[in-house]
Order: C-alpha cells, then structure tokens, then sequence
C-alpha cells in the first residue's frame, strides 16, 4: 500500500497506493515541509514571541514520516530551543518504512540517530529524544483527540481535504484550536475557502501567505 516517490526536486516521501495520496507535496517533500511548518509555522511564531523562555508547546496532525518533527528537532538543536512536540496518527509508520527517504542524509546526516530514535520511541508517551526535544506521539485518531496540553502552535498536516474530508470538518479543526493558547499559530498548507470560513469561525484571525512550491496559497491562523 506504500511505495517510495521520488518528488521533482529529488526528494522523496511515501505514495499510499489505495489513496493515491503522497504525505507531502509531490514538488518536493522537505521544502514544502520547511516552507508551511518551520517556516511560516515555528520560525514565524519565534519572530512574534522574542521574548519567551519556556518550552514551546507543537501539536502536530499526523506524525506520518516524522519530517516535520526532524526539521523541528534540527532547529531546537541549532537555535537552542526547548520544545513539547505532541504528534496524532492512527496508522504507524516503521523506522523501515521512513529509511528509505534518506531525510537526515539530505537535511544532515548527524539528524539520523535522533529520527531513528523518534520511530523508535514508545507511543503514548512523552520521550525525550535530545536534551531540548521531548516528543510524544499519540495513537489516536483526530475525531477522539481532546488535548490535556495548551499548544503555541499547530502543525495541521492531515491528507487533502479531497482525499480525508472528516479530518477538515469543523468540529475536528476545533479539538486543535481549543487546545491553542492566545497568540498560538495554526498552520496547514491548504488554502480551502471553507476551512478559512470555520477557523475564523472559531475566533482566529486568518493569513494567506503564498503556498510553497508554486503552490498560490498556503493558510496561517492566529488565536486572538
Ligand atoms: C500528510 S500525512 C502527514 C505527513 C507528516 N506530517 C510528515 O511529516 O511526514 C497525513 C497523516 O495523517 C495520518 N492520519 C490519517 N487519519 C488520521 C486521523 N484520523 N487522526 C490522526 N492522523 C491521521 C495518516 O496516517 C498520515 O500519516
């Protein structure tokens, strides 16, 4: 049901067969990741919160291949931040599953101990992976998710809205903002009218910020 796909700019991440859905954008899997969530997520949130000491609280919707979360591990190492990283998924990928993406050879190949020991680690619970990175990833679908944690940012990674409706339904996108602290970003690469119409709804502020890879639009949302 997996196979690898190799993405136009070299990259590769995983094609599910039966969806026929790639988990990252088939123009290159570690831009877009390093576009919509450190980028325009994390990096952008840092810009807006100077001052903050404490620990930087991420939820995450759907851990897939742990991208996200190394390029995330790579800047709590490189710019000294402490980080929670909670991560949602119902269909558990392996460490053999995610080798052959070769994610720590192209990004740095120092990173591979940390995202083997990111596969590698118990779920349902919270693991320190670095002295400054403590992950927890949850077993768990969405549509059951009510959070104990209060988050500074959401990585909403889910599959397309055409290919996973449920995951984009209103009342799934607000488990993920109830748990947002004010000031918290939301940020997925979708740019769906509707899915703006009910984060507004929910009583955040929406950005359109240009989607990555020549994709025209990407959505942020800020808790007022
Ligand atoms: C686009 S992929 C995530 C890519 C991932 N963030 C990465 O960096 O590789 C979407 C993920 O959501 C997971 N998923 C599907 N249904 C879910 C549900 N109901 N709750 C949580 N995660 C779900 C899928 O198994 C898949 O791994």
């Amino acid at each position: 049901m997996l196979t690898l796909y190799t993405t136009t700019d070299g990259s590769k991440t995983l094609l599910n067969t039966a969806l026929n859905e790639t988990y990252h954008s088939r123009n290159g899997s570690i831009a877009e990741s390093l576009h919509v969530f450190l980028q325009a997520g994390l990096y952008d949130w840092l810009a807006y919160h100077p001052d903050f000491q404490d620990t930087i609280k991420i939820l995450e919707i759907g851990f897939g291949t742990g991208l996200n979360a190394l390029l995330t591990l790579q800047s709590a190492l490189q710019k000294n931040l402490f980080i929670y990283y909670q991560t949602l998924e119902t269909y558990p990928l392996t460490y053999e599953h995610v080798k052959p993406l070769q994610y720590a050879e192209q990004i740095d190949s120092h990173l591979e101990p940390y995202f083997q020991a990111m596969h590698q680690a118990e779920w349902n619970k919270a693991v320190p992976i670095s002295d400054n990175f403590v992950l927890e990833k949850r077993k768990i679908a969405l549509q059951t998710y009510q959070s104990q944690a209060i988050f500074d940012i959401v990585y909403f990674d889910a599959f397309a809205p055409n290919i996973q409706p449920e995951m984009w339904e209103i009342e799934q996108i607000k488990r993920t903002t109830d748990a947002m602290r004010q000031g918290a970003f939301w940020v997925t690469y979708s740019a769906k009218g509707q899915l703006r119409r009910d984060l507004k709804a929910l009583g955040l502020a929406i950005e359109k910020l240009p989607g990555a890879l020549g994709k025209r639009e990407m959505t942020r949302a800020r808790k007022l």
